[in-house]
């Protein structure tokens, strides 16, 4: 029997690392190949465990250069495409709007177009799936969940962004006949998250003794999700997901930001030893990002009911999973804080 072969976008970064791993692992019968600008955000020594499995390839590419993407599918004669590669981080997307068009939005349309191309006349039991995000839906208000019904209304660069490549993905599926599925997940959290997010900055900062900056009144909702988890729900819909489908992937786990942060420092204290309160004393109140959404809570009860998928991890558990994980490895979050990252905190933070 052929060997299936599966490209994975974005694979060096946060979520696509856990991805490729569990692809990895799990399906020896795959040829995976991870494709990745390695920018600030990609990082191989996510993938060290794995980087010498026979079925793993590596292939430093940029999709928004079409040239490059093309001469890649030239190469391999892809099954699957499991997209996951973006800019992600919404403070950079309002600093830099284009980069986010560039990647998400022209990116994707590269892939796509690369897709149609190969598997012309021959669309069957070909599949490109496409990972987005919750933000795509906009803000709610202190009721209700995000559907896979909800209409899109992205209040960022980011996540207008985002909610483009979604409808491109769609219009290619509507248009040419494209096998697609597409996935809008909530906020990730989990080990080699770059310290640029909320959960991974503050652990990075208590630990320092830096300030904990907290934008505007602290009172945003977000609905958080073990990154292993999140990857579970990639395998399971990559392989039962229905063609032409949308399914959203959240936590059933919301926390006001203040409250997590909280949390957070509790535990650090506890893991460092330091007295009760003490990082509490960190919290600083700073001015708040612009169009922030105020909350993001999805309802998952399609791919709970329809694949059977949940998360299988509680808040408690990952949290302190992710706090060791960050005390464990300060070489990692020591590589991935020198260089631009410095440059990048001063800018968004000061020198605090
Ligand atoms: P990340 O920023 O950690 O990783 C992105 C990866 O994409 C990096 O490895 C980077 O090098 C690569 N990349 C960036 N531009 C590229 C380009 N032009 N060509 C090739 N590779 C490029 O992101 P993440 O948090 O792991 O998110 C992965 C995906 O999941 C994104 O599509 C994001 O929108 C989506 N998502 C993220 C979350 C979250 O909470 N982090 C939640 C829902 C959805
Ligand atoms: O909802 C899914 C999205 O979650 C993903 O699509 C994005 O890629 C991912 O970055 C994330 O977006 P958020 O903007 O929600 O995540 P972030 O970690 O940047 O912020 C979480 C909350 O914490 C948000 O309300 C802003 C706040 N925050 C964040 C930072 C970095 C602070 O108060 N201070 C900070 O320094």
């Amino acid at each position: 029997m052929m060997k299936k072969h599966i490209l994975i976008t974005g694979g060096a970064g946060f979520i696509g690392s856990h991805v490729v791993r569990l692809m990895v692992n799990r399906y020896p019968e795959y040829e995976i190949v991870n494709l990745d600008l390695l920018t600030y955000a990609g990082n191989l020594g996510n993938l060290t465990d794995i980087a010498n499995a026979p079925n793993y390839q590596f292939v430093r590419a940029d999709i928004a250069d079409a040239v490059q993407v093309n001469e890649l599918f030239d190469r391999f004669a892809f099954d699957g495409v499991i997209h996951l590669a973006a800019e992600s981080h919404v403070d950079r997307s309002i600093e830099d709007p284009l980069s986010f068009v560039r990647t998400n939005v022209i990116g994707t349309v590269n892939l796509l177009n690369a897709c149609r191309d190969q598997w012309a006349g021959q669309m069957e039991g070909k599949r490109f799936y496409h990972i987005s995000t919750d933000e795509v839906y906009g803000t709610l208000g202190s009721e209700g969940l995000f559907m896979e019904t909800t209409a899109y209304d992205p209040n960022s660069p980011y996540s207008a962004s985002k909610a483009s490549s979604d409808h491109f993905v769609r219009a290619y599926g509507e248009t040419y006949g494209l096998p697609h599925v597409v996935t809008n997940c909530s906020n990730n959290y989990g080990p080699q998250q770059f310290p640029e997010k909320l959960i991974p900055l503050f652990i990075h900062n208590i630990k320092e003794e830096k300030a904990l900056p907290v934008y505007g009144d602290g009172m945003y909702t977000r609905d958080w999700l073990y990154v292993i988890d999140h990857a579970r729900a990639i395998d399971k819909v990559y392989h039962e997901g229905l063609n032409g489908e949308t399914y959203n992937i959240g936590g059933f786990n919301e926390w006001k930001n203040i409250d997590l942060i909280r949390l957070l420092c509790g535990i650090m204290d506890e893991k460092l030893g330091r007295v009760t309160g003490h990082s509490e004393k960190l919290i600083t109140y700073v001015k708040d990002r612009p169009g922030h959404d105020r909350r993001y809570a999805i309802d998952a009860s399609k791919i709970k009911s329809e694949l059977g998928w949940e998360p299988s991890v509680t808040f408690e558990e990952g949290l302190a999973e992710t706090v060791e994980w960050y005390l464990e490895n300060s070489e990692w979050l020591k590589n991935v804080t020198s260089g631009e990252y410095q440059q990048y905190y001063d800018q968004m933070y000061g020198s605090r």
